[in-house]
């Protein structure tokens, strides 16, 4: 039996494929590859298919993460039957899952950033329409989140 963790954001090409890629790198990291399940998606559909953002792509391959496998899907009410875990990046994410929630859902639906070590984000901030500083700023977040859910996961294997 695996632990399945879905990261979701609203395009599926900035912050839920940076959490696929670096999550993926750390449960390798920890040999865990054949216990935990990773997948990304969005909540809007205007990139299915895409590779994730080439901003995004470039400064996490300077933090050592490699994105270039991964493509965009929208999220879909099955995947309330595959993962355990459903991260959302923001509030808006998480609105839009909640109203796709079947009542029989027993994982967890929450914010990734629950798991983060900084209480001043609560959000990872939507880094599209801004500057290199919020993709920065999103590769912090995320990094420190990672640890702390593969802690969490870690408690349950
Ligand atoms: P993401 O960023 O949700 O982190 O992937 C966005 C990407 C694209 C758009 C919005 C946010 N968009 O409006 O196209």
């Amino acid at each position: 039996m695996t632990v399945n963790v879905l990261f979701v954001c609203l395009g599926n090409i900035c912050r839920s494929p940076t959490a696929h890629g670096i999550f993926e790198q750390k449960v390798k990291n920890a040999g865990l590859q054949d216990e935990i399940v990773i997948d990304s998606a969005g909540t809007g559909g205007w990139h299915i298919g895409k590779s994730p953002d080439a901003r995004a792509s470039q400064f996490a391959l300077e933090r050592g993460y490699d994105l270039s496998h991964l493509r965009a899907r929208q999220t879909d009410p099955s995947d309330f039957l595959t993962y355990q875990y459903i991260l959302a990046m923001d509030n808006a994410n998480l609105a839009d899952l909640k109203r796709m929630k079947p009542s029989s859902y027993k994982g967890h639906l929450g914010l990734f950033l629950d798991f983060g070590d900084n209480p001043q984000y609560r959000e990872v901030p939507d880094p599209y329409y801004g500057g290199d500083d919020g993709f920065q700023l999103v590769l912090d977040l995320v990094e420190s989140a990672c640890d702390g859910l593969l802690l969490d996961i870690r408690h349950q294997l």
